[in-house]
């Protein structure tokens, strides 16, 4: 099982991205770190397609509350970030219990953020742009930790099925 990190996101559509992959994986926890609890409107939900309904979703106001709630959890923070000396996604391998953290549009995580994760992992890059964006990072790594598990939930056409009990209106109407 993992968690997903979003630290200090601000875009809707980053953050709706995220939580539908993290769901679409089978994750545990999704771990929103900011000032504020995230308020799921329009934008985000275009995105998440109302997925945060089903989600267990955990607000922490700051970096040590994160830090805390990973020990408390059992959760190894698994830093998605591109670092000088890297350990490249390809050969990395994911702790037990991995939390997934991706860092702000903008600033990324920064170094004092990474120094306090035991683990940080680059995706290699091989064209001309400094950095993925966030969304897809965090997919990346969501594949990767999930590749070799096997596939249980059934296809039908081009969909996988989900069952009327797991759906996220279900969710809402039954509270
Ligand atoms: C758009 S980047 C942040 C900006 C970037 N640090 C810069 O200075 O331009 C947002 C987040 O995407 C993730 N990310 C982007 N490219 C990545 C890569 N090649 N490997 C790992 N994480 C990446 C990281 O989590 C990062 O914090």
């Amino acid at each position: 099982m993992f968690a997903t990190v979003v630290h200090n996101l601000t875009s809707p559509e980053n953050t709706g991205m995220i939580l539908r992959t993290h769901v679409a994986f089978g994750g545990e926890h999704f771990v929103m770190v900011g000032p504020e609890p995230w308020r799921f409107k329009k934008r985000t939900q275009a995105f998440s397609r109302r997925l945060e309904k089903i989600c267990n979703i955990i607000y922490l106001p700051d970096d040590d509350s994160l830090f805390n709630w990973c020990g408390c959890e059992g959760f190894t923070p698994v830093a998605i970030e591109i670092a000088e000396d890297p350990v490249l996604l390809p050969s990395f391998r994911f702790p037990e219990r991995p939390a997934l953290i991706v860092g702000h549009e903008g600033n990324g995580l920064s170094d004092e953020f990474l120094q306090r994760c035991p683990r940080v992992v680059t995706i290699p890059q091989f064209g001309p742009v400094g950095c993925l964006n966030v969304a897809v990072s965090c997919s990346i790594a969501i594949y990767e930790l999930n590749r070799s598990r096997p596939l249980q939930r059934a296809i039908e056409g081009h969909a996988f099925t989900v069952a009327e009990s797991e759906r996220p209106d279900r969710a809402e109407q039954t509270g």
